[in-house]
């Protein structure tokens, strides 16, 4: 992906999240020099398989697995503390080295024990189904102008009353919500106490040290969490997450400017998968979603949960590509499709003689729009081991144009396994 003009590159999921973009990032972050986070929080899990071991991240940057790359977690990231620290704690166990190749913006919001507790509580967020890890509220507290940054530790007094002010705000919510569970400001403050300094240590003003290594020509991947349609302008509302998941939000949430972006490289998975609540108009029936999903392997990586499972929907990924600028796409997955007898592309949602090509902000209106199908036939050969275009067998390739040529953006690399080596790049074949 990158070459002497394409320094900044942005990695965005195009559908609902967990298109293994973890993986992806680790391919491409063998030539980063930097790699950085610019949203969500510890709701993002990336997966990533080396060898025989495999590695949940939630906020660290997937580059951290590489030796050498700096690595970075954005203003638009809400951070979780106390996550971040055990997942230090892990990598380190593993050998890995974290120590002076992580920063952590001074701008970037934390997530407060106070915020998963209203998350947890919620009516609204049970609704939504999500990951319960406090991001909305936190989300909530910076746009309410009520959040705590990073930097507010480096002064006891103004962070005490930020967390006095931010538990009286979650114990109004918490008692009209009709719980019994309380926030302490006083056990907040200790939480706090105790992960400051190792905070602080990695705080910096990113936006600065970004613009100085781009000046000099770094090469950096920017990690975005989730999917396009998890975000909280483009996506399914209300059934998104609370950040600018899409490309947008790169710039934004990492302090850097919309020009200095290249190239951005949208994940698909091969088929389609959602966890949490809202509309997924591909979804598969039970017996064959049951089946894909333990093909595929498809339970949360942050919450374990089943997720929900559906045909590839060009409609949506096409929308993601207009909204995202995509100048690429990454497939993954194509191998969970393997063994099944027929595979389906959705290329519009059929409402009475019209077909809908467009992805509708009117999430009502897609209960009573059809999925309008191209069938095909499945391959039944293991992919596992193709490594360029040319080894996969003749229907997954046809699968493979048909799907490019509807969602109108080039494949750059199919993924056919976990492993780190089972990946065709494309642009390198072709
Ligand atoms: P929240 O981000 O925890 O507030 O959850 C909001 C919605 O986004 C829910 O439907 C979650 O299941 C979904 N979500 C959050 N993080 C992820 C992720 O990493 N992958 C897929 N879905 C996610």
């Amino acid at each position: 992906m990158f070459d002497s003009k394409t320094r900044t590159v942005v990695i965005v999921g195009a559908q609902w999240g967990d298109e293994g973009k973890g993986k992806l990032v680790d391919v491409l972050a063998e030539r980063a020099d930097w790699v950085v986070r610019y949203q969500g929080g510890a709701n993002a899990g990336h997966t990533v398989h080396i060898g025989d071991d495999s590695f949940v991240l939630h906020q660290i940057p997937s580059g951290i697995l590489h030796p050498g790359v700096r690595c970075a977690i954005g203003n638009g990231v809400v951070l979780d503390p106390e996550t971040l620290f055990t997942e230090i704690d892990e990598l380190v166990g593993d050998g890995i080295d974290v120590e002076g190749r992580l920063y952590v913006s001074d701008r970037a919001h934390l997530v407060m024990p106070y915020h998963k507790l209203v998350d947890k509580e919620s009516q609204a967020s049970r609704a939504i189904g999500t990951t319960g890890r406090g991001i909305g509220p936190a989300y909530e507290d910076k746009a309410g102008r009520r959040g705590i940054r990073v930097v507010d530790l480096k002064h006891p007094e103004r962070l005490q009353e930020l967390v006095e002010r931010g538990c009286e705000y979650a114990n109004m919510r918490l008692a009209r919500f009709g719980t019994a569970q309380r926030a302490s400001a006083a056990e907040t403050l200790e939480a706090l106490g105790r992960v400051s300094d190792r905070l602080l240590a990695l705080a910096d003003d990113l936006g600065v040290l970004l613009h100085r290594a781009m000046k000099r020509g770094a090469s950096v991947l920017m990690e975005g969490a989730q999917g396009s349609l998890l975000d909280v302008d483009h996506g399914t509302y209300p059934f998104v997450t609370s950040s600018s998941t899409t490309v947008g939000g790169a710039a934004i949430g990492a302090g850097i400017a919309p020009t200095a972006i290249h190239a951005a490289l949208g994940i698909v998975k091969a088929y389609t998968t959602r966890v949490g609540n809202g509309p997924l108009p591909t979804e598969l029936d039970a017996v064959l979603g049951d089946r894909v999903r333990r093909l595929g392997n498809e339970f949360g990586a942050t919450t374990g949960r089943p997720r929900r499972c559906g045909w590839f929907d060009a409609v949506v990924v096409r929308y993601a590509a207009r909204v995202n600028g995509l100048t690429g796409l990454a497939v993954t997955k194509l191998d969970v499709l393997d063994t099944l007898e027929r595979v389906a592309l959705c290329t519009g949602y059929r409402r009475g003689d019209d077909v809908l090509e467009e992805f509708p902000a009117d999430i009502a209106a897609l209960e009573s729009l059809e999925p309008v199908y191209e069938w095909m036939d499945g391959w039944q050969v293991p992919t596992g081991d193709a490594r360029t275009i040319a080894d996969l067998p003749p229907a997954a390739r046809a699968y493979l144009d048909r799907l490019e040529s509807l969602v109108d953006t080039s494949i750059r690399y199919v993924s056919v396994g976990t492993r780190r080596d089972q990946i065709i790049d494309v642009g390198a074949t072709a």
